[in-house]
């Protein structure tokens, strides 16, 4: 199908506002787990090294940023930004509750950044097929 894709930051945040509740799941068993491997390769690619400032942008939950976290790779700061209050919301609640103080999740449009940031490593990772691309077919 041909669809026209719509890519209108209102309708990106309001599609991600109505999947943030089942996000995660739905993309762990729609692709039978490989979003879970495929994040971390995309986060192991990145080769951080102790003390970085990571970006995390269109970050959803926070997930690479948690796996960032998790990693190998100590006193990192991390940056987890995506435009979409229910995800935001939802990720500074797994932030907290992993305690995780080296991720700050901001709700802010990555094309619209205000003020200059400058980082050693950015990563934009996706869990599974694109919503809008889904929602076409
Ligand atoms: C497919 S999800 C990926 C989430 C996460 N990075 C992951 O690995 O699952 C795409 C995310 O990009 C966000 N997004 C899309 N365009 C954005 C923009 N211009 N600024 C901030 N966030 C954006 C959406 O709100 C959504 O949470």
């Amino acid at each position: 199908m041909n669809a026209e894709i719509d890519y209108r930051s209102e309708h990106l945040v309001d599609l991600f506002n109505r999947m943030a509740r089942t996000y995660g799941a739905v993309n762990l068993m729609s692709s039978f787990g490989f979003s879970h491997l495929w994040r971390k390769a995309c986060v192991d690619a990145l080769g951080v090294q102790p003390g970085h400032r990571c970006a995390d942008l269109m970050a959803g939950m926070g997930e690479s940023s948690v796996l960032l976290a998790h990693g190998p790779v100590t006193g990192l700061k991390i940056d987890a930004i995506d435009f979409c209050p229910a995800m935001t919301s939802k990720g500074r609640e797994i932030v907290e509750r992993l305690k995780l103080s080296e991720i700050s999740i901001q709700t802010a449009d990555v094309l619209k950044l205000e003020g200059a940031a400058i980082y050693d490593r950015v990563c934009a990772s996706s869990g599974g097929n694109s919503p809008a691309k889904e929602q076409n077919e």
